[in-house]
């Protein structure tokens, strides 16, 4: 089954709003593909953000880490569910830097949602795209041997 995850239908709508008016203001003057993100907290807080793209490509900036930057900023420290719209036949969900990014904070049943201009097209488990995360229970793991 799955995943509307626990949003309710207007929930999903304040965090798709939030995410597309994001991506109009997308900066994204090289690969003229304008990317809006959103992430809500279990408490209900929704933070955006778009891409930001720069001359030196490297240097330029997803959508969802845009988001999950303003997230941290006010405070925020779990992310429930994810929003992600672009406007591609594929359909988009993040890429695979973003995935890591939003591990850090997801919880453990938070949903990622892909939307196009006209709605949300699917939703699906955070945790089936990033399965055996490297995370912070890797990194205070104890050495399996001694080196
Ligand atoms: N982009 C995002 O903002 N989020 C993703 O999940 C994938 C890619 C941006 C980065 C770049 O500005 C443009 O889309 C093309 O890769």
């Amino acid at each position: 089954m799955i995943p509307e995850g626990k949003l309710s239908k207007a929930a999903l709508d304040k965090l798709f709003a939030a995410a597309l008016a994001a991506r109009e203001n997308a900066y994204a003057p090289y690969s003229h593909f304008a990317v809006g993100a959103a992430v809500a907290t279990p408490d209900g807080q929704i933070f955006a953000g778009g891409n930001v793209e720069n001359a030196a490509y490297p240097a330029g900036c997803c959508a969802e880490t845009g988001a999950i930057t303003a997230m941290v900023a006010a405070g925020g420290r779990q992310i429930s569910d994810v929003l992600v719209v672009a406007d591609c036949d594929r359909g988009i969900l993040p890429c695979g830097a973003c995935r890591q990014r939003i591990a850090e904070f997801a919880t453990e049943d938070a949903v990622v949602h892909s939307a196009g201009p006209d709605g949300v097209h699917k939703s699906v488990r955070f945790a089936a795209l990033l399965p055996e995360a490297f995370d912070r229970q890797t990194l205070e793991s104890e050495p399996a041997r001694a080196v």
